[in-house]
């Protein structure tokens, strides 16, 4: 074992895990061009402000989570830990305001928590996510939704539970907030250390704790529906309105408040049937005041992220995703000098007719080039020696069905392949 390992709680992305994740990846990208949206990246980096303004500062991405750094420059730089804030400072750098609204986007790419790693909990993750912004009707919350929904049902992940809540505007949160914490307080010796602590600084996640499910005081606890704006309600009755229409299943959940301060009115959780609520396997809501407090004019916004890595852990679960990896179409088989140089050309021009070409091992026997050609699960190879060379030809061999090799002239190989399926 080499000393150097990847960073606790960081993952390589091994050639065996390869088909299952460009399925996640592909499917998602197909399901957001269905819906227009299109490729946003941000940098990895951004200003330290971004998250501390938008997601809070208290909150635990932030306050715990989060990799900060001084660059050589002095500058106050964070692995981004979340994709929302980004997009969003973006947004009002490059003037999207001015562009038709709402604007849709999607990105995909590493995110960074220092979190306590475990079984789906890694400090370097992968989000899929989009950002609808610039339309503030409960249709754009219903839209991404509904992308969402799509692409899990794309995969085969039919059974996730979706929750939902309005959490209102900032407002009704504070008066909610306090009215919570007057109703905990009585029982805050009977409560998990982590959940007293939270009490004091951050009492919505006390709702969402592991730990006291099912606890008295939290069953018992107010709901913040009822501390809801009329516009608000209106909002929210429209929003799960659409999702009957649409025939998406929900369950209303008080309890989903999530963990980042930017959300107001719709938010939601999609997790496994069994899992109560300890593994999202993604979320989102929306977010009208986000902008506003990265210093642009008031603009609303709603969307959503998703694990790859807590979907790749959901399929694999259910023995859902692709077959068989990607194969080459050829393998080139070299043998001898003038072989060798003829094998390179012809690898070219079959690449350059559209197939993917394993090249040749030349040095090693015809034997040990075929073995390695078939446990690569080429479907053919190309086996070109010195005499082929010479003559212009090359040997033509299927490798996952039984039929004879044949001699093709240079110029017909990619044709042949093709006829032969
Ligand atoms: P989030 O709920 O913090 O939301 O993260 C979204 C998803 O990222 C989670 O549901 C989970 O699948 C995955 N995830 C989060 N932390 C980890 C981790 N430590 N290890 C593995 N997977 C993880 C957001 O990030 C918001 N920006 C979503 C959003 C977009 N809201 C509006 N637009």
């Amino acid at each position: 074992m080499p000393d150097l390992r990847a960073p606790r709680g960081m993952h390589d992305l091994l050639p065996d895990d390869e088909p299952l994740w460009l399925h996640v990846r592909d499917t998602a990208e197909r399901v957001a061009r269905a819906f227009d949206y299109r490729l946003i990246q941000t940098p990895l980096v951004e200003d330290a402000g971004v998250f501390q303004r938008s997601a809070g500062g208290d909150s635990d991405i932030v306050a715990k989570e989060m990799y900060v750094f001084d660059d050589r420059g002095g500058d106050r730089l964070a692995l981004r830990p979340e994709g929302t804030a980004g997009v969003c400072r973006a947004y009002l750098e490059h003037g999207m305001a001015s562009r038709p609204q709402p604007v849709r986007l999607y990105y995909c790419g590493p995110f960074f928590r220092y979190d306590r790693p475990q079984a789906g909990r890694y400090r370097q993750l992968w989000q899929f996510g989009v950002e609808n912004i610039g339309d503030g009707s409960p249709a754009a919350d219903v839209e991404t939704i509904e992308l969402q929904h799509l692409l899990y049902q794309e995969l085969g992940l039919r059974d996730l539970a979706l929750r939902v809540n309005s959490i209102g505007t900032a407002e009704t949160r504070h008066r909610y907030v306090a009215t919570l914490t007057e109703h905990l307080r009585p029982h805050a010796a009977t409560l998990s250390p982590d959940s007293q602590r939270r009490l004091e600084s951050n009492v919505l996640r006390v709702l969402d704790s592991k730990e006291d499910a099912g606890h008295p005081a939290l069953v018992s606890a107010p709901s913040i529906l009822d501390f809801l704006a009329p516009a608000d309600v209106d909002h929210f009755t429209r929003v799960c309105a659409s999702l009957d229409a649409l025939g998406i299943s929900y369950a209303v959940d008080p309890r989903i408040v999530r963990g980042l301060d930017y959300y107001a009115r719709t938010v939601w959780e999609f997790e496994p049937p069994e899992a109560g609520g300890q593994s999202t396997v993604g979320g989102g809501g929306r977010y009208d005041g986000l902008i506003e407090m990265l210093g642009g004019p008031h603009t609303p916004g709603v969307g959503f992220a998703t694990g790859i890595e807590r979907i790749v852990l959901n399929l694999r679960e259910r023995g859902l995703g692709p077959a068989a990896p990607a194969a080459p179409d050829v393998a080139m088989i070299a043998l001898g000098e003038a072989g060798e140089a003829a094998a390179l050309s012809v690898a070219r021009a079959l690449r350059a007719a559209g197939l993917a070409v394993r090249g040749a091992t030349p040095g090693r026997s015809m034997r040990a080039q075929l073995r390695s050609a078939t446990s690569a699960g080429a479907r053919f190879a190309v086996i070109v020696g010195d005499a082929e060379a010479r003559d212009g030809v090359v040997q033509l061999k299927p490798l996952t069905v039984t039929a004879d090799q044949a001699t093709v002239a240079v110029g017909e190989v990619a044709e042949a392949i093709r006829s032969r399926g």
